[in-house]
C-alpha cells in the first residue's frame, strides 16, 4: 500500500486575515486522507532550524478559523536564496542557504510544501520548485495583487475595515468642514483604495495605477466647495504617486527585507491640498489595522476553500502550481505565470468607470 503523504505548510510575508482558515482546511483535508501535516514556523526559517516543526492535529486547528494572524508565525525577511547572515565580526552578508532548506525538506521526508504567501513568498516557493521541491502555492495578500486568481484572501477583511474607517470620517469631516485624507495599504495596486473609497463615498481616490495631478485633486475639492459641499474625503493608496513623482517610503532600514517600508503619501497629499484650497486638512494612516483581527466570512470561506483545494492538488501531484479562484471554482494555475507579474487595477475597469460616473475624482 502506498504510504500517506507528509505535507509541510508555511505562511510567509505580511499576515492576512484568513491564514488560519487555510491551515485548518489543509490539516483537516489531509487528516481525512490519513495523511500528516507539519507546520513550519516563520516562513522558511523553520526549514533552516527544524527544531520547532510541529505535527498539526485536528484538535490543534479546530478553533482557529475565526482568528486573525497565523498560528505558524510569518516574516517578510527570510528569503533563503538571499539570507542575511551576521558573521563573527558582526558584519552582515547575504548568503544563499537554499541547499540547506532542500536538505532538511528531504531529510524530514516531506512530499509537498503548501506555501501560503504573497508575491514574494510565492516567488521563493517557485524557486524551490525549480530546485526540485514539490510545492503548491496559496495566494495570500490584503493587497489582492496576485495574478491568475480573481481574489486573494485577506482583501475582503481589509476593505471592510477601510470602508468602516471612511464611513466614520464623514461625520467628523462634515462637522469641521475639513478635508480628511486617509492612507490605506496597497503597495503596487490600488484595490483596497478603490473598493473602500467607492463603497465609502470618498470624493477622491488616488491609486498607483493612475498617477495624479495635485492641482486636479485640489480643483475637484474647490469645485465641491462651490457646490456647497464643504468637506471632502480623499483615499490614497500607500503606493500612489504624483505624475512624474515617486512613491514615498520610510527608507530601507530593515535587514533582509526586499521591499522598502512605504508611507508618507497621505500626509503629502493633505499638505498640498491645504495649500491650494485654504481648507483645514488632516491625514491619517490606517496601516496595520487593515491586517489585524478576525477575518470576514468571505475571507474565512476563501481560506478554507484554498486550503482544502491545496490538499486536492497535492493528491493529484500537480506541483509547481498555485490554487486560484476562477471565479466560481478553485483551480490550480502554474506558479511561473504569476511570478513578477502583479495584478494591477485596469484603469478602464467597471469599478473605476462607476466611480467616475458617481463623481469621484482620480486626480487625472
Ligand atoms: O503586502 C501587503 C502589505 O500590507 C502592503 O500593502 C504593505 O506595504 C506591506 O504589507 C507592509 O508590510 P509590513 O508589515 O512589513 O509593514
Amino acid at each position: 500500500m502506498e504510504r500517506g503523504m507528509r505535507l509541510a505548510i508555511n505562511t510567509g510575508g505580511g499576515d492576512a486575515p484568513g491564514l488560519n482558515a487555510v491551515i485548518k482546511a489543509a490539516v483537516m483535508g489531509a487528516y481525512s486522507r490519513n495523511w500528516e501535516v507539519y507546520g513550519i514556523r516563520n516562513g522558511y526559517a523553520g526549514l533552516l532550524n527544524t527544531d520547532d516543526i510541529v505535527r498539526l492535529t485536528p484538535e490543534m486547528v479546530k478553533d482557529i478559523c475565526s482568528l486573525g494572524g497565523t498560528i505558524l508565525g510569518t516574516t517578510n525577511k527570510g528569503n533563503p536564496f538571499k539570507m542575511p547572515i551576521t558573521n563573527l565580526a558582526g558584519e552582515t552578508e547575504i548568503r544563499d542557504v537554499s541547499d540547506k532548506v532542500m536538505e532538511n525538506f528531504k531529510r524530514l521526508r516531506f512530499d509537498c510544501l503548501i506555501a501560503v504567501g504573497g508575491d514574494g513568498s510565492l516567488e521563493i516557493a517557485y524557486n524551490f520548485f525549480k530546485k526540485g521541491m514539490p510545492v503548491i502555492g496559496v495566494p495570500k495578500t490584503i493587497d489582492n495583487d496576485i495574478r491568475s486568481t480573481v481574489i486573494t484572501f485577506g482583501f475582503d477583511t481589509a476593505v471592510n475595515i477601510a470602508t468602516e474607517a471612511i464611513d466614520r470620517l464623514h461625520s467628523t469631516a462634515k462637522s469641521h468642514d475639513r478635508v480628511m485624507v486617509v492612507e490605506v495599504m496597497g503597495r503596487h495596486a490600488g484595490w483596497i483604495a478603490l473598493h473602500s473609497g467607492v463603497s465609502g463615498s470618498a470624493n477622491v481616490i488616488l491609486i498607483p495605477e493612475i498617477p495624479f495631478d495635485i492641482e486636479k485633486v485640489s480643483d475637484h475639492i474647490n469645485e465641491l466647495e462651490l457646490q456647497g459641499h464643504h468637506y471632502a474625503i480623499v483615499v490614497v493608496a500607500e503606493g500612489a504617486a504624483p505624475i512624474g513623482g515617486r512613491v514615498m517610503d520610510k527608507g530601507n532600514g530593515e535587514v533582509g527585507r526586499q521591499d522598502v517600508v512605504l508611507g508618507g503619501i497621505g500626509e503629502y497629499v493633505a499638505r498640498e491640498i491645504a495649500k491650494r484650497t485654504c481648507k483645514d486638512t488632516r491625514s491619517l494612516v490606517l496601516g496595520h489595522l487593515q491586517r489585524g483581527g478576525s477575518p470576514t466570512t468571505f475571507d474565512r470561506l476563501m481560506g478554507l476553500r484554498f486550503g482544502a483545494a491545496a490538499v486536492r492538488v497535492a493528491e493529484q501531484k500537480r506541483f509547481g502550481t498555485m490554487v486560484a479562484l476562477n471565479p466560481l471554482s478553485v483551480t490550480a494555475v502554474p506558479l511561473g505565470d504569476i511570478i513578477g507579474n502583479i495584478k494591477k487595477v485596469p484603469p478602464d475597469i467597471d469599478t473605476i468607470v462607476t466611480a467616475r460616473e458617481i463623481g469621484i475624482s482620480f486626480g487625472d
